[in-house]
């Protein structure tokens, strides 16, 4: 194994030989990970704790292949290295996981360097790619099962596993080494100097939380990709497009991704939500307001226009509680298919449904009237008012596209809600019910998006350092705000004077209103406000969640805290029953 790296202001770069796991020596493939230390925020609702990494691989037979390139950011310090390991002019194909920028984002300068090379990718990534690079290129157009022979033994073969994350993406396989280059797919945002997976408990949190944000809405997708998988012959190595590279734990990390679909899959309840894939922030409002609906146990299948069947687009409608459209364009290439998918969605709708209509980049605010009207007319229930951003997006954007998804989420799990109000057992919910808590406000900003909420399940942990727990139902809108390294304040309220705060925070917002309205409040050392109504407040920073059925139960180390009041007591919360709060 050779190890180059090379620090440029946190960004780092390393090659790695990749070795046969079963010591059958070097594989021919050289793993060129860049090392993006810093990196606080991927697309919009992924804070990163640990930085990530885009790997991009070489693999040399008698023909030479790269498999993705890197992010921009890395444009010297991957060229640089690229041209110490191979005549760039020497590389016969450029293999086009997906067209992501973070992937992608050196094509150009790849193409300059080799202008004879022939792009391999999925219909939709090449056509893509040509909007981007404004340069004319030899391509190979492939398809699920398509091969490509390097010679000495390296035949690719390749997967379709679209929606993972992009529409057009592809997996390839290297029959000689068994190789499977996933890109996006069972990746992590984890950046540290290991190559590979060996310590799994270090890693799988930023696994878990990855594939909740980029694979949970697309379980579905997951699920056909990983039967295709099944197909090919045997796989040792998954080499990701972020973090380490699977090998010792891939039998376990690819269970976890079946586990995980399937029981997305099983829902009962699921949400269409159909968009137009345009490579930027009509995808990640997108991505946003499913993360919304999945934290309340409802699945999402999320479908192109741009590449989905009329009978796709049907069937998915019919089989859906709620449908969330995207506004597609009303002008150029694509709007006569736009119009027509419109039409086949509105005729395939029902009264009993619910929906949720969002547009993006500034487009004709009277289509998306137009169409509220039009699904209102056939009966269904609006969840959430039409979502029309105007400028680009920011974090209270994301928060509130999140929390439309929650209002459409828990509109359509309403009779769970009801059915666990009834008591099943009077005895023991009423026993359950004397478990006693405080009440406590839990304030959180970041960037220029904040939450609050009401709690009472909070416990003091650990001493050394001092530490709390807090349970947070999986669909409050904080739980975005309390994910590992995430600081927060926990406002403990008052006896005697805890009734205004208490009634002003139980309140049902709307998504995205400003909870602080009418409330007094000063900042925090972490930047989260501060109730100055509040007896004591603390400090705190989330070191890790367990998830426990249909809450988190968070532990977080506290900094700080201040008492306002010596004498004062803690405001309790005495309940009657168990069963709900
Ligand atoms: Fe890592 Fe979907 O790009």
């Amino acid at each position: 194994m050779v190890a180059l790296t090379e620090r440029v202001q946190r960004l780092t770069l390393e090659t790695v030989a990749l070795a046969h796991p079963e010591g059958a020596g070097e594989t021919d493939t050289t793993a060129i990970r860049c090392l993006d230390w810093d990196r606080e925020r991927f697309d919009i609702e992924f804070a990163l704790d640990n930085g990530t990494t885009y790997n991009s691989f070489l693999i040399r037979g008698e023909k030479v292949a790269l498999v993705d390139t890197s992010h921009e950011k890395f444009r010297k310090l991957y060229l640089d290295t690229l041209k110490g390991l191979i005549n760039p002019a020497e590389i016969d194909y450029l293999v086009i996981s997906h067209t992501e920028p973070d992937h992608s984002g050196l094509v150009a300068d790849i193409l300059k360097l080799a202008p004879h090379i022939t792009v391999v990718g999925a219909k939709v990534a090449i056509q893509f790619l040509e909007d981007l690079v404004h340069q004319p290129f030899e391509r190979k157009l492939v398809k699920n099962g398509d091969r490509l022979d390097l010679g000495n033994g390296h035949l690719l073969e390749f997967v379709s596993a679209p929606n993972l994350h992009w529409p057009d993406t592809i997996f390839t396989y290297d029959h000689k080494t068994q190789v499977l280059f996933t890109c996006d797919a069972f990746g992590m945002h984890y950046c540290d100097d290991s190559t590979f997976d060996e310590d799994l408990e270090l890693i799988e949190h930023d696994f878990r939380y990855y594939y909740d944000c980029l694979m949970g809405p697309n379980a579905r997708s997951v699920l056909s990709a990983l039967k295709r998988m099944g197909d090919l012959p045997g796989v040792v190595t998954i080499a990701t497009g972020h973090g380490p590279l699977l090998q010792y734990n891939l039998q376990e990390l690819v269970g976890r991704y079946r586990t995980w679909s399937q029981e997305q899959a099983k829902a009962v309840k699921t949400v269409g939500l159909f968009y137009v894939s345009e490579y930027g922030e009509g995808e990640r409002l997108a991505h946003s307001i499913a993360q919304g609906i999945l934290k309340t146990g409802v699945a999402v299948e999320q479908m192109d226009l741009r590449t989905a069947e009329p009978h796709e687009i049907r069937e998915l409608v019919m089989i859906a509680l709620g449908v969330v459209i995207a506004m597609p364009p009303q002008t150029g290439d694509f709007a006569p298919t736009a119009k027509a998918s419109l039409g086949t969605i509105l005729a395939a709708t029902h009264a009993k449904q619910s929906f949720g209509l969002f547009e993006s980049g500034g487009g004709d605010d009277d289509s998306v009237h137009l169409l509220r009207n039009k699904l209102q007319d056939v009966g269904l229930t609006e969840a959430f008012p039409p979502i029309l951003v105007k400028s680009a997006p920011t974090e209270a954007t994301y928060q509130l596209c999140d929390e439309a998804g929650t209002d459409l989420g828990q509109w359509l799990t309403r009779d769970r809600t009801i059915k666990q109000m009834k008591s099943l057992d009077g005895d023991l919910d009423k026993a359950l019910g004397r478990l006693s808590g405080g009440l406590y406000i839990i304030t959180a900003q970041k960037g220029n998006a904040s939450s609050a909420m009401l709690a009472s399940w909070v416990a003091q942990a650990s001493i050394e350092p001092l530490g709390i727990t807090i349970a947070v139902a999986k669909d409050r809108a904080i739980e975005s705000f309390m994910h590992v390294g995430d600081r927060f304040v926990l406002n403990i309220l008052e006896e005697g004077n805890y009734q205004p705060l208490m009634r002003h925070f139980l309140k049902r917002f709307a998504p995205g209103a400003d909870r602080f309205v009418g409330v007094k409040t000063y900042p925090a050392t972490n930047g989260s406000p501060i109730l100055a109504e509040a007896l004591a407040y603390l400090e705190c920073q989330v070191t890790s969640r367990m998830e426990c059925s249909d809450h988190w139960i968070v532990y977080s180390t506290v900094d700080t805290g201040r008492i306002s009041n010596q004498d004062g007591l803690t405001a309790v919360h005495h309940r009657k029953v168990g069963n709900h709060y």
